[in-house]
Order: structure tokens, then C-alpha cells, then sequence
């Protein structure tokens, strides 16, 4: 770190010291340097010629389901090769060294947190690895044989398989952000790492910290919507940002 973050460092380390509850932010930045795109990262490679909203829709799935699952079936192989990054691991030992004091609450739809270490994590947009229905239905589906590049069906009513993630247009898991949002306006300080804060209402946390008096301190290589209700920035990476931030903590 350079004279000047390692300043700005300094700070955001005393307040994190002081504060009794932290709550960290966390969007898909925090994977980056685990070989995850962000999801505004220019998409690339075959999928460089779809907008992700429409990829990750419901929409978007009952138009195309071998499209959107054949994506997410590529997204799920890179985030089973991906490993945690040191700023997953500087966070999940963080908090090994604070129980009961820090409140993790990610976007990203991966398990790196997890592998990390990281325990109770709340999960606002669902998991890349698991699968659902789409349809709710009375009786008990039953998988089908499965046909390579198409998503698993119900062999009797025909049912589809769809990734356990919250799409574009769907409601947020009700106890998540209820726990989410609890923790942003008990904290005294919250990390915002890697979010871009375009998507709500996830970047809502975020403001609902402030308003409840917290200090919030954003960790981003680069300006995100999420600057305006920063108490103080840390311009940097994850991975070399927390450690250098937290291991002495
Ligand atoms: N370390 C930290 N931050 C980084 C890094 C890095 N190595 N690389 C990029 N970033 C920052 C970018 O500057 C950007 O601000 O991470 C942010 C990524 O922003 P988005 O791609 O918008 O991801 P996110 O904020 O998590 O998106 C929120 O939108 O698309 C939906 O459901 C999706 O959960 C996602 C939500």
C-alpha cells in the first residue's frame, strides 16, 4: 500500500476496532482475482453477444433453457475451479478472530466465502451450485433422463430444472435480506467490498448502515455508486487490500 491508502488504512482500522458489530457488503469484485467475471465485466467469449439481464431472467430462460443453462452449466464449472482469493481468506480469519462480532452478507452467487472459512454467510442472490424447479407444483417431480446440454426435466409433467439463483425481476429470499438488512442497521461499521452498488436492494444496505450512524468504508479498485455514502474508500483490490487492512486486527 502506498503513503496514502496505508493512511486511509490506518483509519478504517481504528474504526473497525471501535465498532462493536461490523457488517461486510460483499459483490462479485471479491471474486475477481479468484478468475470470477464480475458481472459488468464485458462478457466475454461466446456469451460477449448477450446482455446478462437477459441471461439471467426467467424470461430469458423460458425463451432459450439449453441458452441459459448451457451459461450458467460454463459459470458453474469456473466457480468449481476457482479458489478463494487472500481477501476471502483475510475475511473468514477476520472474523475467526471476532465470533459473535462480524456479519458477512454477499451477492455473489459463488462458495468462495464459504471455502474461505466464512460462517453464517447470508446469501441475497441464492447459489450458482444448486438447482430448483421452475414451476412449483402439487405433486413430487421426477427427474428425467438427462440430455446433455439441455436442463434437466420432470419426467411426468415435463417440469424444468433451473439454477438456485435470484434473477433479474425476482424477489430477494425474504429471510435473507431480513437478516441483511438487521445487520446493516445494527452495525457500527460496515465493509462494502467490490459491488458495484448498481443493483437494490442489496445497495440499500449500504445506505440503511449510514443513516443507522454506522461508518462505512468501501474497498473498490475503481468509483462505484456506492462512493456517495462512504465515510472513507480504500482504492484497491481484495486481495490486496483486506489482508494488508484486517490481518492485524
Ligand atoms: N477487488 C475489488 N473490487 C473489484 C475488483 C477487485 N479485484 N475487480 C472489480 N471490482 C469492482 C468493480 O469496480 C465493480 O465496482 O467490483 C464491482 C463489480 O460490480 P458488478 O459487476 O456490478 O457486481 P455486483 O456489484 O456484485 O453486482 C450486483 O448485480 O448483476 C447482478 O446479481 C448480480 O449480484 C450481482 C449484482
Amino acid at each position: 500500500m502506498d503513503a496514502a491508502l496505508e493512511a486511509l488504512a490506518t483509519t478504517a482500522r481504528a474504526w473497525l476496532s471501535q465498532a462493536e458489530s461490523i457488517a461486510v457488503l460483499t459483490g462479485a469484485g471479491m471474486s475477481a482475482e479468484s478468475g470470477i467475471p464480475t458481472f459488468r465485466d464485458a462478457l466475454t467469449g461466446l456469451w460477449s453477444r448477450f446482455n446478462p439481464a437477459q441471461l439471467a431472467s426467467e424470461e430469458g430462460f423460458r425463451a432459450d433453457p439449453a441458452l441459459v443453462w448451457n451459461w450458467y452449466a460454463e459459470r458453474r464449472e469456473g466457480v468449481r475451479r476457482a479458489e478463494p482469493n487472500a481477501g476471502h481468506r483475510a475475511l473468514a480469519a477476520f472474523q475467526a478472530r471476532h465470533p459473535g462480532r462480524v456479519t458477512l452478507v454477499t451477492q455473489n452467487v459463488d462458495d468462495l466465502h464459504q471455502r474461505a472459512g466464512s460462517t453464517g454467510v447470508i446469501r441475497l442472490h441464492g447459489d450458482i451450485l444448486e438447482d430448483r424447479w421452475l414451476e412449483r407444483r402439487s405433486h413430487a417431480c421426477d427427474l428425467a433422463q438427462a440430455q446433455p446440454g439441455t436442463p434437466p426435466r420432470c419426467a411426468v409433467c415435463g417440469n424444468l430444472v433451473r439454477p438456485g439463483v435470484v434473477w433479474f425481476g425476482e424477489m430477494l429470499p425474504a429471510a435473507a435480506l431480513a437478516a441483511a438488512e438487521r445487520a446493516a442497521q445494527r452495525c457500527d461499521a460496515m465493509l462494502v467490498i467490490g459491488t458495484s452498488g448498481a443493483v437494490w436492494p442489496a445497495a440499500g444496505l449500504a445506505h440503511a448502515a449510514r443513516r443507522a450512524g454506522a461508518r462505512v468504508i468501501v474497498v473498490n479498485p475503481h468509483d462505484s455508486e456506492l462512493d456517495e455514502v462512504a465515510h472513507l474508500r480504500l482504492q484497491g483490490t481484495a486481495a490486496a487490500v483486506l489482508p494488508a487492512l484486517l490481518d492485524a486486527l
